[in-house]
């Protein structure tokens, strides 16, 4: 019978390392911030399919999150966690201290540079992809993984990762997931946690500006992406609950403007984040060159 063990020191990953690489099979790695969902789940579900040992790492990375962001208040829920991650099919979960992953005399980041981690998120979050760089290259270390697993729904932390991953020779593979959502079509997210009824109803509204954001692009508006930057705030504008903070049509990679109309040829990503009350939240839509997309998929 599967044991799924729970290790936080360097000293117990490198011994589980040891046995899982003698074994000579493959890893699947899913990092985490906890206080797991759905959309963890399905990366979990995923690594299982695909990997010999599965490794999931809970760890609430401080340096990713702004002086004035929601550190203290994150949510946390270990026994909680374990028992989802037991169900899930984890082999080894990985719940490092701050002081094991940022020891005394820590001084060596990862900066990431470019386009990528000047707009968007990136803007409205300085230092955040800085922070989300440093501790997954660092976890990757530690885990040392043939694959790692990351959801859609993060589409900006997702570019950011490939990019580093390309340019530093980071020998893992990376696989992305779909967003997951609630049967009314809000993005899974730790944050909507934070929300009562009246902001986790108005929360749906960036599912809706999305879908309005897609009908206006496969229009292909005279106005362009101007056009559907508007169409997609427009449906944020109609809910009083909802901040706009950016609505935005750019390339999924690179994460550079798509301006003109010449430009709204697929791939393109339509970008979303607006505050809901107590939450803010960021959904995504990546538009394929076929002229399809991927919502997502919906927990009913
Ligand atoms: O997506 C997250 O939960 C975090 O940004 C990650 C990748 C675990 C790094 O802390």
């Amino acid at each position: 019978m599967r044991i799924m063990r729970v290790v936080s020191s360097l000293e117990e990953l490198t011994a589980e390392r040891g046995s899982w690489k003698a074994d000579g099979g493959s890893v699947g790695f899913v990092p985490t911030m906890g206080y797991l969902h759905a959309g963890h789940l399905s990366l979990v579900r995923r690594a299982r399919a695909e990997n010999d040992t599965v490794v999931v790492s809970i760890f609430v990375n401080p340096t990713q999150f702004g002086p004035q962001e929601d550190l203290s208040r994150y949510p946390r829920n270990l026994p909680g966690d374990l028992a989802l991650l037991e169900a899930a099919g984890a082999d080894v979960v990985f719940t490092p201290t701050v002081e094991t992953v940022y020891p005394a005399g820590f001084a060596t980041y990862v900066e990431p540079t470019g386009l990528l981690t000047e707009r968007l998120e990136a803007a409205s979050r300085p230092g955040h992809f800085r922070g989300v760089a440093t501790v997954v290259l660092k976890l990757f270390n530690m885990v040392r993984p043939t694959r790692a697993y990351f959801g859609q729904k993060d589409a900006q932390q997702v570019a950011v990762i490939r990019r580093m991953v390309a340019d530093l020779n980071t020998p893992v593979t990376l696989r992305i997931m779909p967003t997951i959502r609630e049967a009314d079509g809000l993005a899974m997210s730790s944050r909507n946690s934070y929300l009562g009824a009246e902001d986790r109803a108005a929360a749906t509204v960036l599912y809706r500006a999305l879908q309005a954001g897609i009908s206006a692009f496969t229009e292909q508006p005279a106005g362009g992406s101007a056009a559907v930057r508007a169409a997609m705030a427009g449906v944020i504008a109609t809910e009083p609950r909802a901040t706009l903070d950016y609505a935005d049509v750019c390339h999924p990679d690179t994460f550079a403007p798509l301006e003109t109309l010449d430009d709204l040829h697929a791939p393109a990503l339509l970008a979303i984040a607006a505050r809901v009350g107590p939450a803010r939240l960021i959904d995504n839509v990546v538009l394929r060159e076929d002229g399809g997309w991927n919502l997502g998929e919906r927990v009913e």
